[in-house]
């Protein structure tokens, strides 16, 4: 077996060599001296089969495999030297080992849902770098006797849900509402959906991990130790390593659930149901959750409640009887057709539908993120309907906090944002290639943006690191490191996370200090002349 595999390491690297001549008489500028030995060192430590080389007949497949943003399909776009699809531990360490020692950097690739492609794509072309792709690690063993399971990086949440619901119709999981996203990204960023107001981020919830670090270490809990296993649950992907697989604590759901979705025209008063809703929604029970979805002039009202329809409309008739919610409104269902429902807008769909990765990307987005501190005034929600009207114009979605979010220590995890009222995202997106396009989509999401600022929070003026916005300013080039390197990186870093920033900065110094793990928003290592925090 051992003499298969190296004569398949040797053909390999006989085909890479003849292709690196070709591709260096073409391009010279494109293959640095590192890359080479870089690419020689992933042929020789790993089977042919997991390595795809920009020259390989399967790089743009499996580049674009889990892509969801087509504006990072351009041809333009810089790309990865090389892609590991790693099918073990052993893959992903010799891809950090072979950077490491040859200076190539290796970002990590879960679901590829990245707002801004950074998992799979740099803004510049200066530097080469790699990517360990983890959609193949995507086992995920549930215990439901101990409440807890498993879960590969590579599995999606969709697929974390079926497998818990297959296991136990009792137990479920809090994470986010998009079934193809990647567990490894999203837990990364924190990562909430529709049981937040009950339990959190699912970040929460994650109670052991194993991470390759920055020397190729494979690590538990235990062997990272606590500040490492903090910064992991929410500061952000593709900063302190490559997380192989997450431990989670199962939360408890109800045998049913119920649900609605209303819609509520802006000439039907939608105005005063907003500034209602922004006080009512973060203070409902715990079992309710109430988001907010602009479209047009059109606001949906969307619930999920952890009981029967007969609790739901109780409690909107007590507590928000304006939005004249009726039982005739709300459908009754198994907590994972509550998964499905919200995921595709509609009941009786089957199960399966969640084990679905997607196809290839088939629009163009673009997204910002606001935390609200205290409700917006009415003629701030009246300025948002006349920029919902214009061309170009995408949706404002609105998901209310507080219930057990509020009871989170914001210094608990690196996710700062527990106190807030709500997250208010704006999402533009379009189906048409084109400068022009993108440009009035993108200046569509950056414009209600500015408008909204005087009534968000403010210094620093939040954001959700799982939004990942490049506007809010990128890690320079590599000379670009240290003291300057830090305060450059707080204009982002602290929007995320506040004062939590310095915190994980702190880590890295220790767990990373030369950087390896790095791209346009990672976290730097803290300065040594600010060290003296952990
Ligand atoms: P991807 O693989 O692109 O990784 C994202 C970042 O994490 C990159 O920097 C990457 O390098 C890093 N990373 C990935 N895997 C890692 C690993 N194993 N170890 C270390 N770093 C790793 N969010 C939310 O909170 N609630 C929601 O309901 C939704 N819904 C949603 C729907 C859709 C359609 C999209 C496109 C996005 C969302 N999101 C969301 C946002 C989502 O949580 C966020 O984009 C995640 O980071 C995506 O994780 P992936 O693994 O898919 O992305």
């Amino acid at each position: 077996m051992a003499i298969v595999w190296r004569s398949l390491a040797l053909s390999l690297l006989a085909a890479f060599f003849a292709v690196l001549h070709r591709a260096a008489s073409a391009a010279p500028a494109a293959l640095s001296p590192d890359t080479a030995s870089f690419l020689r060192c992933l042929a020789v430590d790993l089977p042919p089969q997991v390595l795809h080389t920009n020259a390989s007949p399967s790089y743009t497949s499996v580049l674009e495999s889990s892509i969801k943003n087509l504006l990072f399909v351009a041809p333009a776009t810089p790309t990865p030297v090389a892609i590991v699809a790693a099918a073990g531990a052993s893959h992903v360490q010799a891809a950090v080992r072979c950077g490491a020692r040859h200076g190539v950097r290796v970002r990590p690739r879960s679901g590829g849902h990245d707002y801004e492609g950074l998992s799979y794509r740099a803004l510049s072309a200066a530097r080469p770098f790699a990517v360990v792709d983890l959609a193949a690690l995507r086992a995920v063993r549930v215990d439901a006797g101990r409440r807890t399971a498993w879960v590969g990086s590579g599995a999606t949440l969709g697929e974390l849900y079926y497998a818990i619901a297959n296991r136990s119709a009792r137990l479920g999981f809090p994470g986010g509402v998009g079934p193809t996203v990647g567990v490894g990204g999203h837990l990364s960023g924190g990562g909430f959906g529709l049981l937040l107001r009950k339990h959190g981020l699912a970040a929460d919830h994650v109670v052991d991990a194993v991470i390759v670090d920055a020397e190729g270490r494979l690590l538990d809990r235990v062997a990272m130790g606590e500040d490492l296993f903090w910064a992991i649950r929410g500061g952000g992907g593709g900063s302190f390593g490559v997380v192989l697989r997450w431990k989670l604590r199962l939360v408890r759901v109800p045998a049913t659930v119920a649900v609605f979705t209303v819609h509520r025209a802006r000439n039907q008063s939608a105005t005063a149901l907003l500034a209602r809703w922004q006080r009512v929604a973060p203070a409902l029970p715990r079992d309710v959750f109430l988001r907010a979805v602009l479209q047009n002039q059109d606001a949906q009202f969307e619930s999920l409640y952890l009981g029967p329809c007969a609790g739901l409309v109780a409690a909107m008739a007590a507590r928000f009887p304006e939005l004249g919610v009726t039982p005739r409104d709300c459908v009754e269902m198994a907590w994972i057709e509550s998964v499905l429902y919200f995921a595709f807008y509609g009941a009786g769909k089957p199960r399966e539908q969640l084990l679905d990765r997607g196809a290839g990307p088939e629009r163009y987005f673009k997204a910002k993120s606001d935390y609200v501190s205290a409700p917006v005034p009415s003629h701030a929600w009246e300025s948002a309907w006349r920029w919902l009207r214009r061309d170009g114009a995408g949706l404002l979605i609105l998901d209310p906090y507080g219930g057990r979010m509020a009871g989170v220590s914001p210094s608990a995890t690196p996710f700062p944002h527990r106190r807030e009222l709500f997250n208010l995202q704006y999402y533009g997106f379009w189906f048409e290639n084109g400068t022009g396009v993108a440009e009035k989509h993108v200046g569509w999401v950056r414009g209600v943006h500015r408008e909204m600022e005087p009534y968000v929070s403010r210094n620093p003026r939040g954001a959700y690191v799982n939004y990942r916005d490049l506007d809010l300013g990128v890690n320079g080039d590599d000379d670009d490191g240290g003291e300057g390197g830090y305060e450059k990186a707080r204009a982002w870093g602290e929007a995320y996370f506040k004062a939590n920033f310095e915190r994980l900065a702190a880590v890295k110094a220790k767990v990373d200090p030369h950087d390896f793990f790095r791209n346009e928003q990672s976290t730097p290592p803290l300065p040594s002349s600010r060290k003296g925090l952990l």
